[in-house]
């Protein structure tokens, strides 16, 4: 790991039902969690009400996705305000099935990051290649990519934490080796420190996800930019989770 406090996130996606969430949530808040470890999870908005007034405040709360202003006439959509009424002090953006399998382009992702920042909401910003472009060697020019879109959006990285999450890696069973991981979280502060600053570099937290688990927390978490994990599946399981937050080194 590196210098920024450790972060896990669980991400829930569109998971879990009324019972399933308060089962996931008293596994929670009777699990031991290291101390030193920022932990946040994203339920569906249906059930973040179920979850903030039910889960210990150790843990912090995050949407899934925003709207990219105030709301309104926006059906469908669920608006920062509404997520900080909600008790939310984060979302996830840019997530590889918002990009992919919904469609969202950067400039609209960049929008709404800079909105949620602008509102004193924290950014999961998500990048990461697809299985093609890692194969045609693109995988850099892609995270790139997607980081000046970010980069072009933001005023300010303070509240953001970026996630690295390679799509062939997500929901598949087959995790970034720590070395792969390892190689692209360094190339993502060394991007940080050539085309925003050497201090946001050094503070920014990355974050790897895709298909980690239990069991392979702990050797990712060894790798010297590795600053934490944005956790799929094995986030709806409690005990598991614990255990990935308790991987920090
Ligand atoms: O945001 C987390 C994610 O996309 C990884 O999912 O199920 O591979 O851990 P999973």
């Amino acid at each position: 790991a590196g210098s920024g406090k450790f972060f896990v996130g669980g991400n829930w996606k569109c998971n879990g039902t009324k019972d399933s969430i308060s089962k996931l949530v008293s596994d929670l808040n009777s699990a031991k969690l290291e101390s030193d470890v920022d932990v946040v999870v994203a339920p569906p908005f249906l059930y973040i009400d179920q979850v903030k007034s039910s889960l210990t405040d150790r843990i912090e709360i995050s949407g899934q996705n925003c709207w990219t202003g105030k709301g309104g006439a926006f059906t469908g959509e669920i608006s920062v305000e509404q997520l900080k009424d909600v008790g939310c002090k984060w979302v996830i953006l840019g997530h590889s099935e918002r990009r992919h399998v919904i469609g969202e382009n950067d400039e609209f992702i960049g929008k709404k990051a800079a909105y949620a920042l602008s509102q004193n909401v924290g950014v999961i910003a998500c990048i990461g290649e697809l299985l093609e472009e890692r194969e045609a060697g693109k995988t850099f020019d892609v995270c790139f990519k997607q980081l000046k879109d970010f980069a072009d959006a933001l005023l300010s990285w303070d509240d953001v934490v970026i996630a690295y999450e390679p799509v062939w890696a997500i929901g598949t069973g087959k995790v970034a080796s720590p070395e792969q991981a390892q190689e692209v979280h360094a190339a993502v502060r060394d991007w940080l420190s050539k085309n925003v600053s050497a201090e946001v570099a050094s503070k920014a937290r990355i974050i790897y996800g895709g298909s980690v688990n239990g069991g392979n927390s702990s050797d990712l978490a060894k790798k010297e930019d590795i600053d934490g994990f944005l956790v799929g599946g094995a986030s709806l399981k409690g005990p598991e989770f614990a255990t990935i937050i308790n991987s920090v080194t």
